[in-house]
């Protein structure tokens, strides 16, 4: 699903950065552009982040990101 809707991030892609080292959201933005738009989705980037690292994975609610347009 998605975590980042302004930059298409996806929980596997935060999954996998934190499987590859990442501990912190800066850690995970030196991989992926993650909350560098709207940073709505930071709160949840973070609590995915510290659930992986820490081995108590769930999975995030979407942000909902206002800039973000949907196409109908
Ligand atoms: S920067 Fe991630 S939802 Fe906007």
């Amino acid at each position: 699903m998605y975590v980042c809707i302004c930059r298409s991030i996806t929980d596997r892609q935060i999954r996998r950065a934190v499987d590859q080292g990442a501990r912190t959201l800066q850690e995970v933005q030196q991989r992926l552009p993650l909350a560098d738009c709207c940073g709505r989705c930071g709160p949840t980037a973070r609590k995915l982040i510290r659930d992986c690292a820490a081995g108590t994975d769930s999975v995030p609610e979407p942000a909902f990101c206002p800039g973000a347009a949907f196409a109908g």
